[in-house]
């Protein structure tokens, strides 16, 4: 039985024809791991005793003391293997492609963790890797594009519109229509067309209405400066990269190029849950500015001993906003999806 395409009225499939039975190929083959004790157990196992799942929940006794509001828990997914969250995804979608039989693996990427996650599974199960990375981000993300080299990835620097993790996005789908029969494209977010990945952290809460969920946004310079990757706030509904979501357009209806500090949130759309969740109203999302965000992130090293990602500094921003004025009783969980070490080049050079 096929699932859903949509999310509400968001999602489905905008791809050229050529792709439509690779999504196809995709899907059966998703669907027929739900079941198959034998590829979860694999999973299983590879996400216990080589990414170090499941990962702690750390109680932050000096951030909660200092706002003297609501009781701050951080997820700890920057203690996994690569150092972020989105290992969870590539260990599933390179396992998944080997069981069907594909020889070569596409990605894309802008902070370069989930790069460096996929060029990780493709050396584990031996399969031959290629990222797309915008030329910019190679530059601001430059540790994660050696530990990419390190690992026997071929890194292809993109050199068309913003150089970022949109353009990126472009070569990786046009290197997969070119090698669809070969190749696996392991997406690097909540986003694309459908079966690609659904949600991550919101996905055990959203059936619980006693949990508020907060998304949030990268503000860059400002929402109303343009110079911004704030999709939901800022943005309309529209195509991108294969499916009906949140998009940021500019007056003439093309794409509005994105702005953030953090290479993993520069960029112009959002995933069709998130966008059902936020037209629904079961979500919140509110944004922070790249001044914001790296004050969370300077805050965070002192008050607390860990070094965050930019990308996660943006929900730290938040909680520093908003904590204190919440009861006591109140527990904010914040994602901590990654650390900052990739980052040390951006914020040094501030
Ligand atoms: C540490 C970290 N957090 C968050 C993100 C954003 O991706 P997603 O929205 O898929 O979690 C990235 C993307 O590169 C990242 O590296």
């Amino acid at each position: 039985m096929k699932t859903s395409m949509y999310f509400g009225i968001f999602g489905g499939q905008y791809v050229p024809e050529t792709l439509v039975p690779a999504l196809d190929e995709l899907e059966t083959a998703y669907l027929g791991t739900l079941d198959d004790a034998s590829f979860n157990g694999e999973l299983l196992a590879l996400l216990q005793n080589y990414s170090g799942r499941p990962t702690p929940l750390w109680f932050a006794p000096r951030i909660t003391e200092s706002l003297g509001g609501a009781k701050v828990y951080l997820k700890r997914e920057d203690l996994n293997h690569t150092g972020a969250h989105k290992i969870n995804n590539a260990l599933g979608q390179v396992l998944l492609a080997s069981k069907m039989g594909k020889k070569r693996i596409i990605a894309e990427t802008g902070a370069g963790q989930h790069g460096v996650a996929v060029a990780t599974a493709a050396a584990l199960f031996g399969l031959e890797c290629v990222v797309y990375m915008g030329e910019e981000d190679v530059h601001r993300q430059a540790p994660n594009v050696a530990r990419m080299h390190l690992l026997g990835t071929k890194v292809v620097s993109v050199l068309s519109g913003t150089r970022t993790l949109k353009d990126a996005v472009n070569e990786a789908i046009r290197d997969w229509v070119t090698n669809v029969e070969d190749s696996f494209y392991v997406i690097g977010s909540v986003m694309g067309p459908h079966p690609y990945p659904p949600m991550g952290i919101f996905h055990a809460f959203i059936g619980d209405p006693g949990v508020a969920l907060v998304g949030v946004e990268a503000a860059g310079r400002g929402v109303d400066t343009g110079l911004h990757a704030a999709t939901i706030s800022g943005g309309k509904p529209g195509v991108l990269h294969g499916s009906y979501s949140y998009v940021l357009f500019d007056e003439d209806g093309q794409i509005q190029p994105a702005h953030s500090i953090s290479a993993g949130l520069d960029y112009p759309g959002v995933g069709p849950e998130h966008s059902h969740l936020a037209a629904t109203g079961r979500a919140t999302y509110v944004s922070v500015t790249d001044d914001e965000a790296v004050e969370a992130f300077h805050r965070t090293c002192r008050l607390e001993g860990i070094i965050p990602a930019l990308e996660s500094s943006h929900a730290l921003a938040h909680v520093y906003r908003t904590a204190a004025a919440l009861p006591k009783e109140t527990i904010v969980l914040v994602n901590l999806s990654g650390r900052g070490d990739k980052d040390m080049d951006t914020i040094l050079s501030l």
